[in-house]
């Protein structure tokens, strides 16, 4: 049940509206990484968890997302008003002034109407906790660069206010993925590949500067390896050539099986370029 409050969440005052900066400001309106953007996400993500304490965490943040919303809105019809009084204002954005008035719609600074395809939902709790630390990361990031764009300290003010909530979500979705006990990078239920999850492809080589990765790339178990060419994949179909495997005399590492993944229970596998299965690391080579 959603209940409307007749006052904003922050009062705002502007003191000389900018048109062209209301125009910028749509961006946290009806953007990307906008408030609707994240009130939708979050409390789409709680509609559908089953997790209830983790339901109210995503409900109490998304709705407030909607009451930024509203501060923004209030924020840009301010700036906007003489939009609806001059026609040298007019000019700056015809759509917001002629289609819409002057006033508030669902587009970002460039006038590019709003879409679901926005939201970043995975449906696995972990996983949109992740989502949603990184959108708080670009709301953030977003407000710290519209408050460059104006010298109004009211609007200053509630950019500040708005920034800051942004943190503070973060450390919420942060704490609730604490809370869930996955380890940092376990997604899902499947585990990773064993030795090529290690693996680091210097992939970037070539004028003799910057050739060796650096060392910092050794945090969290991995290594540098020189890049494959190619792998080897494992069954028996044909390949992108229709080869069967073996048939083209090709070579390359194959990659191992995780040790929980069933074995194959066809006897056709290739034993040239078959799996590995249960192999811990594996060497890599480059094909001919
Ligand atoms: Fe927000």
């Amino acid at each position: 049940m959603y209940h409307h409050v007749k006052q904003l969440m922050y009062n705002v005052r502007v003191g000389e509206p900018d048109v062209r900066f209301g125009r910028a400001l749509m961006e946290q309106f009806g953007g990307a990484n906008g408030e609707l953007a994240a009130a939708m996400q979050y409390t789409i993500q709680g509609w559908s968890c089953d997790d209830a304490e983790r339901r109210d965490l995503l409900l109490d943040i998304g709705t407030e997302e909607i009451s930024h919303l509203e501060i923004v809105g209030a924020l840009i019809r301010m700036h906007l008003q003489p939009m609806k009084k001059a026609m040298e204002e007019a000019e700056q954005d015809p759509l917001v002034a002629v289609t819409g008035g002057g006033g508030l719609n669902l587009f970002n600074s460039m006038g590019n109407p709003w879409t679901a395809d926005y939201l970043k939902i995975a449906g696995t709790l972990e996983v949109d906790l992740r989502n949603n630390i990184a959108a708080e990361a670009r709301a953030k990031i977003t407000y710290e660069r519209l408050m460059h764009l104006t010298d109004d300290q009211g609007t200053k003010d509630a950019l500040q206010f708005l920034m800051t909530r942004e943190i503070t979500h973060m450390k919420a979705f942060s704490a609730a993925l604490d809370t869930l006990g996955v380890a940092p990078f376990s997604i899902g239920k499947l585990p990773p590949t064993p030795g090529l999850v290690d693996e680091y492809y210097n992939d970037s080589t070539g004028d003799g500067t910057g050739d060796s990765a650096p060392q910092w790339l050794e945090k969290n178990g991995l290594h540098v390896v020189k890049s494959p060419f190619s792998f080897q994949g494992g069954g028996s179909g044909l390949d992108v050539d229709g080869e069967r495997s073996g048939d083209s005399g090709r070579s390359g590492p194959s990659v191992p099986t995780p040790a929980v993944a069933k074995e194959p229970t066809h006897g056709s596998t290739s034993t040239a370029t078959g799996s590995t299965a249960g192999s811990a690391s594996h060497k890599t080579k480059k094909t001919a």
